[in-house]
């Protein structure tokens, strides 16, 4: 794995990433994550999944037959979710987004949850995310914020995410398209931003 300063930020910030989610935010995802097609029995790749915000609420929608794959470069970040869910249906991957260590078309479904602008490389991530997915699943990238409040706040944060933001409108279906996915839809709104992509092979 090529070195990124972004590994050591979250290593630090894991120890108490999980006292930045208030009970308002849990439902709000709840809600969100409920509106994004997740079925029963799918396989569902969680990308950035930090100490595993998404867990609980994806492993109980896919059931047993399915499962939740998180994957996370911040080995402290993952530790921690391993951690928080030891349950059957869910499995957390130390590995980089550019580099994903899948089977190609192995998941139903794929989800940046406030990480895809901390990706360094956004194509090549972008690559192999469309790479694991199968034909006709969908990646989508959610922020419980607009692209303008993301950018300010990492702005503020500074270090390392200071210039993280999610690429503008052109730039990511452009990059989206480059990867062959298709159907692009990009909700940019105060307190909610949402893109998504259907994979085509
Ligand atoms: C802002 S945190 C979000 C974590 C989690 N999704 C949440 O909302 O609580 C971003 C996460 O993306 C991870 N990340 C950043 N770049 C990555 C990369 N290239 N490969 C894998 N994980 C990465 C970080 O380690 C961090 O845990």
């Amino acid at each position: 794995m090529t070195h990124d300063k972004h590994q050591e930020f979250f290593d630090l910030a894991a120890a108490e990433w999980d006292l930045m989610f208030t009970a308002e935010d849990l439902e709000l995802l709840k809600h969100i994550v409920g509106k994004l097609g997740v079925e029963p029995g799918m396989h569902i790749l969680d990308l950035g999944c930090g100490t595993g915000i998404l867990f609980d609420i994806l492993r109980r929608i896919v059931g047993p037959e399915g499962t939740v794959t998180g994957v996370d470069f911040s080995m402290q970040m993952a530790l921690t979710a391993h951690r928080n869910f030891p349950f059957s249906n869910v499995s957390v991957v130390d590995a980089d987004v550019s580099a994903l260590p899948f089977a190609a078309s192995a998941f139903d479904m794929g989800i940046a949850f406030s990480s895809f602008p901390h990706f360094s490389d956004k194509r090549r991530a972008v690559s192999e995310i469309h790479r694991v997915l199968r034909n006709g699943a969908r990646f989508f990238i959610i922020h419980l914020s607009s692209s303008k409040e993301l950018s300010d706040l990492h702005r503020r944060i500074g270090g390392v995410v200071k210039h993280d933001v999610i690429p503008d409108e052109a730039e990511l279906r452009e990059m989206f398209n480059g990867s062959r996915f298709t159907d692009v839809q990009i909700e940019d709104n105060a307190g909610l931003y949402r893109a998504v992509a259907v994979n085509t092979k």
